[in-house]
């Protein structure tokens, strides 16, 4: 099968999320299965340096507007893989200094910028390959699937091209003003109520919604949360209305990345067999280089994350000085909201090499404190997928979670039942409150101080879990045959 992946993120090339890792991931397993696989992104200058930009293959003129939007697509492969790339050359959209905010603000041309690319996307299925699948994620490359069954009514193309939405997050809708909807060179009439239009305004994750021929999400239980008020953003009457073409497939990891038996940003890479000493090296080095106190027996906690709402913060920043009364360290990467960003490091002044605040996007750290800490604190309110909580569990590291989305099918709560039966991998609580997500965090001081055959036992748990993108491709392929059937059949 010939798949298009089209995503505005993608490692190595530019990433600000979770979305740059399953880009990639998903693409590279597919592609090891067998399929023929092209991944499209935007190329942000800023990011991708000459040598990893490829040949030019074709020029490209949009209208948009009344202006003709020239652009170049390049080349190349996806290193050490058969997944080609093709990269879209526009540098009044793409050269910036970030991929999507500046300052805390959204650039004021993402519709212009987004909708140009999905138009772009839309051109190289036409003329560059022919896919049997578009695979687009996100509102950034929602409209795709709007324009595929545009051109469907329109001779007939495209009948055999099935379309794939992936909602990596509900809460972000790429909601313009209604103007914008000339933007996208389709007719009028798509702007309604039950496709593009969302209140009055243009809504691209709507569209992908309510056009694409499957929708899926980042995990089974984010795919029946979305279906419910609290977590649907609005759009969860369609998605009800959607049934069965809506599926939750939860994300894999990719374990040439994120695999501490071969990752070469860590001091003493470890196996099952060696990760007692493999994270004792791994703790004291981040320790050391942090300005942490040098102690082994501390419960260091780690976190790297956006630093949003999402992630609940709140619930931290309300209960870490409680917290670090026990033995405990903390150390913090991210960047994000600026009042989190500021309450973080008021923790840190307030405890001197107990806590470590690093603002700033860092690839490098962020495999250093995987391997260094030994618990890792994902509270989110609500959570798609999460990938941290898995790369945790892969490098021994005990997350701590709330019991939503991906967190909750990829953490089991240690219970003196799990335990016993050797499900355990981790600490979990139900309600979104300070006072659950305090327990949980008791839960683990107790068992790292006193329970420690316990501990490690979860930590094996964790280690030997089966997380490699392999299962949920193949989950992928039976969405796309899926798609392809029905773009077939009218509506
Ligand atoms: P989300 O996509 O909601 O941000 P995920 O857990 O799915 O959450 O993925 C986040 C990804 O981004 C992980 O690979 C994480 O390590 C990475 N990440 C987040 N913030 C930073 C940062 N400040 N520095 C390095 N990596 C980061
Ligand atoms: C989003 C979600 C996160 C998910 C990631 C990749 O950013 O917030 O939970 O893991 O996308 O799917």
């Amino acid at each position: 099968m010939h798949i298009l992946m089209a995503s505005s993120e993608a490692v190595p090339y530019a990433k600000t999320g979770g979305l740059a890792d399953v880009a990639t991931g998903l693409s590279k397993a597919l592609a090891e299965a067998g399929h023929d696989v092209t991944l499209v992104l935007p190329l942000y200058r800023r990011f991708i340096p000459e040598q990893k930009r490829g040949e030019p293959v074709a020029l490209m003129n949009i209208e948009m507007r009344q202006s003709t939007v020239k652009a170049t697509v390049r080349r190349s492969l996806l290193s050490g893989t058969n997944v080609e790339v093709l990269l879209v050359d526009q540098p009044t959209f793409f050269d910036r200094r970030q991929l999507y905010t500046e300052g805390g603000q959204d650039y004021p041309d993402n519709a212009e910028r987004f909708i140009f690319f999905s138009r772009a996307v839309m051109e190289i299925a036409q003329t560059l390959t022919r896919p049997h699948v578009i695979h687009v994620n996100d509102w950034q490359t929602s409209l795709v699937p709007a324009l595929i069954k545009h051109e469907r009514t329109l001779g007939g193309r495209f009948i055999n091209t099935g379309t794939v939405l992936t909602i990596h997050n509900m809460a972000f809708h790429g909601q313009f003003a209604g103007w914008q909807m000339e933007l996208t060179g389709l007719p009028k009439e798509y702007f309604n109520w039950q496709q593009m239009e969302h209140y009055g305004h243009l809504n691209l994750l709507k569209t992908g919604i309510s056009m694409a021929d499957m929708v899926t999400t980042v995990s089974p239980t984010y795919a029946r949360e979305i279906c419910r008020p609290e977590f649907g953003y609005g759009l969860d009457p369609l998605l009800v209305q959607r049934g069965d073409r809506l599926v939750g497939i939860l994300n894999g990891v990719d374990t040439q990345e994120w695999n501490p038996a071969v990752d070469a940003h860590l001091p003493l890479s470890y196996s099952p067999a060696t990760v007692a000493d493999g994270k004792a090296r791994c703790k004291e080095s981040l320790q050391e280089d942090l300005g942490l106190y040098p102690r082994s027996e501390a419960l260091l906690l780690g976190m790297i994350s956006r630093l949003t709402d999402q992630k609940g913060l709140d619930l931290i920043t309300a209960r870490a000085d409680e917290i670090l009364q026990a033995d405990v360290q903390m150390v913090f990467l991210g960047t994000g909201d600026r009042h989190f960003e500021d309450a973080l490091k008021a923790l840190q002044q307030r405890h001197p090499g107990r806590v470590s605040v690093r603002v700033g996007f860092d690839e490098k750290l962020a495999h250093r404190i995987e391997a260094g800490c030994d618990a890792y604190l994902m509270p989110s309110r609500f959570e798609p997928c999460g990938l941290n909580q898995q790369y945790s569990l892969l490098y021994g590291t005990l997350p701590i979670v709330h019991a939503v989305g991906g967190l909750a099918d990829s953490v089991v709560n240690a219970t003196p039942e799990t335990i016993e039966n050797q499900t355990a991998n981790g600490f979990v609580f139900y309600d979104y409150n300070s006072e659950s997500f305090v327990d949980a965090v008791w839960r683990a001081v107790g068992m790292f101080t006193h329970h420690r055959v316990e501990w490690e036992q979860l930590v094996q748990t964790g280690m030997l879990r089966d997380s490699t993108w392999r299962h949920s491709a193949g989950e992928y392929v039976k969405v796309y045959d899926r798609a392809i059937r029905l773009a077939a059949q009218p509506d």
